[in-house]
């Protein structure tokens, strides 16, 4: 499609040339149009499915063959040109004479799901491209339209079907789908994915992270079985700020007329029907009467049923309203303090990339035994079970969009792939009671490119969800000659609802003391969290707490931040960096780091350090207070 907008133009352009007036305004609107195409092309392919375990699935999980192709040979040919014989063929050599230079072999598997570096330590500090391929079987294709999800891969994918390509995604921790209807044949089929990690300036994230760059389908992977028209989306929470109305849309795919969707809250007595219209889109709106609301003490999910045609999805959603007033963050009417920690999405103790309910209700289960009500998904969406099993244990989510420290702000492409995986991650979640507050990004570096970047961002999220808060993970800064004054001010602090800000007193800024000393100049009648805070201590060390890397300096730093921060006004919650150490290619110390960041409160052992027990005794005073 790419090349056919651009061809238009071209001609376009050399008929002018022929007119011998070479409009610069022509090249702006050559460039835009083909921004505006990458965009498109970004979206085009994906059809976003809500609710996927609702759905009638095939699931992929479990070995694929693989192949390692750190020259992308099975991809380009020698001309570095994107060839028609790649890997996505799978030939089969069937005569002597035939060269075919590569095979999907049963001797080289990965897991699906999973990262490909936890799996072989070959591939484990691997950056590049991996082959993928899973044979499966349909039965019926009588009538049926079919579907390929991914739940996620890192970071760049192209799938086949059958040896055609089907889609190209950007992003390493969002889902994707594409329909594979006129592919499939009954009995054997095969898709092939291209998964390459490599890091790019103008990606995102950017070339520089501090957690590991997990490559490979780490995620989830089915095949979808939909009738010819069927419910693909649909929004339903309450209206922002009313207990009684539930408001939102349904989206039907296939139709061509206007039709019914009814949608049934038993629970509630709800049983409501609305036409569509042509392109089988309506917007709903539902009055309710006492609804049990969903909040950490009562994580109430309603059984929903969606129906239209002869199409059901059922689904459990918690309702809930989450505002501001003034410096309060108001959860069902009333304050709340978000008793928080910050996780990355890694089961520590397996040393990978966690993917699984187990893996999750491990890291939530932590989260809890610290008197958590509030977790940060750092720094990217995390997998759907996280999402679903925060939202059945009682737990508010901070989500957000892997926008992390020197992002390329100045280039539009990376602008539109993150705004794509902001858009792919509220359509994913946007039904969850538990998700409170979507984040633009960590610790940017502020400039007019920045700032319209994230602003641009926040706009999409607004435009999408009007029900929920807008963050950032924001910085702290100094005036030269008065180290001990604190000043937040950000130009992107106007966008928000929460202002959120990391910082490092008493590790990366002085000692912890320092804590003590600290004014802050914080002019935003905003609620206030402070998104990371914390110290690096390997498990087990044990020193005076002046030593750093020892669990006393964390205990310490702990005692003294929370006592520093508990004299901020707007103080509205907390998110410590972090629940457990994780792997990080960044830190290189030996036997204190050896490859992992150390400012767990869980060592990678699953041991809990001494500032656990700091925090878990602050929380529960906070709890005692409510
Ligand atoms: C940063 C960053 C984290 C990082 C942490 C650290 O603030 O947001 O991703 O891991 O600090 O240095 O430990």
């Amino acid at each position: 499609m790419q090349a056919s907008i651009f061809l238009i133009i071209m001609i376009k352009v050399n008929t002018m040339k022929n007119c011998k007036s070479f409009h610069p305004t022509y090249i702006l609107s050559v460039i835009s149009l083909l921004i505006i195409s990458n965009a498109a092309i970004l979206k085009a392919q994906n059809v976003p499915l809500v609710n996927i375990e609702g759905r009638n699935t095939t699931s992929l999980d479990g070995d694929w063959q693989i192949i390692i192709d750190p020259y992308e040979s099975g991809f380009y040919n020698y001309r570095h040109k994107e060839s028609d014989n790649g890997f996505f063929r799978n030939e089969i050599q069937t005569d002597k004479t035939q060269l075919i230079e590569y095979k999907f072999t049963k001797e080289h598997v990965l897991k699906v799901p999973g990262d490909w570096n936890s799996q072989d330590p070959m591939l484990f500090y691997y950056e590049g491209t991996v082959w993928y391929k899973k044979d499966f079987k349909i039965k019926n294709i009588l009538d049926k339209r079919l579907f390929i999800y991914f739940g996620a891969a890192n970071y760049e994918s192209v799938v086949y079907v059958n040896g055609t390509k089907v889609g190209t995604h950007i992003g390493g921790f969002t889902p994707f789908c594409f329909e594979i209807t006129s592919l499939i044949k009954k009995g054997n089929n095969f898709v092939v994915v291209k998964v390459d990690n490599k890091r790019h300036m103008s990606g995102v994230p950017t070339i520089m992270t501090d957690w590991w760059n997990y490559g490979g389908i780490t995620r989830d992977v089915y095949v979808v079985e939909e009738p010819k028209a069927f419910i693909q989306d649909y929004f339903i929470q309450l209206k922002k700020n009313s207990f009684d109305q539930i408001e939102g849309f349904v989206k039907l795919n296939g139709i061509t007329s206007k039709q019914n969707v009814k949608i049934e809250i038993p629970g509630v007595k709800i049983e409501k029907t609305f036409e569509t219209n042509d392109s089988g889109y309506v917007n709903i709106n539902i009055p309710v009467e006492n609804l049990s609301l969903w909040s950490p003490g009562n994580p109430k999910l309603y059984k929903v049923i969606v129906s239209s045609g002869n199409d059901k999805i059922k689904d459990r959603i918690g309702f809930r309203t989450i505002s501001t007033k003034g410096t309060d963050i108001i959860l069902n009417g009333k304050s709340v303090f978000l008793r928080g920690i910050s996780i990355h999405e890694e089961n520590p103790l397996k040393g990978r990339r966690a993917y699984s309910k187990e893996d999750d209700e491990m890291l939530l289960g932590w989260a809890k035994e610290l008197g958590c009500n509030f977790v940060r998904l750092a720094h990217y969406p995390h997998n759907e079970n996280m999402i679903h099993t925060a939202e059945e244990m009682g737990l508010m989510v901070w989500e957000e969009t892997p926008v992390y420290w020197t992002i390329d702000w100045k280039n539009k492409n990376t602008l539109a792939n993150a705004e794509n995986q902001l858009s792919e991650a509220i359509e994913r979640d946007k039904n969850s009671a538990s998700v409170i507050i979507w984040s633009m990004g960590n610790e940017t570096p502020v400039s007019d490119a920045r700032n319209e970047f994230l602003i641009a961002l926040s706009k999409v999220a607004r435009k999408m969800d009007g029900t929920r808060l807008i963050s950032a993970a924001m910085e702290k800064h100094t005036n030269a000659g008065d180290p001990l004054t604190q000043i937040v001010q950000d130009p992107f602090a106007d966008y928000v609802d929460v202002l959120a800000f990391n910082e490092y007193i008493g590790w990366y800024d002085g000692l912890p003391v320092k804590c003590s000393k600290i004014k802050w100049e914080i002019n935003y009648e905003k609620p206030v969290i402070i998104t990371e805070f914390g110290a690096d201590a390997l498990g087990g060390y044990h020193a005076d707490k002046l030593t750093r890397f020892s669990e006393e300096y964390q205990e310490d730093l702990y005692k003294q931040q929370i006592a520093m921060l508990k004299k901020i006004p707007q103080l509205r919650g907390m998110t410590p960096w972090i629940l457990c150490d994780f792997r990080s290619p960044r830190r290189v110390l030996p036997y204190y780091e050896d490859g992992w960041n150390r400012k767990g409160l869980i060592s990678n052992k699953g041991i809990k350090k001494k500032a656990f027990y700091v925090l878990q005794k602050f929380y529960k005073e906070l709890s005692g207070k409510e």
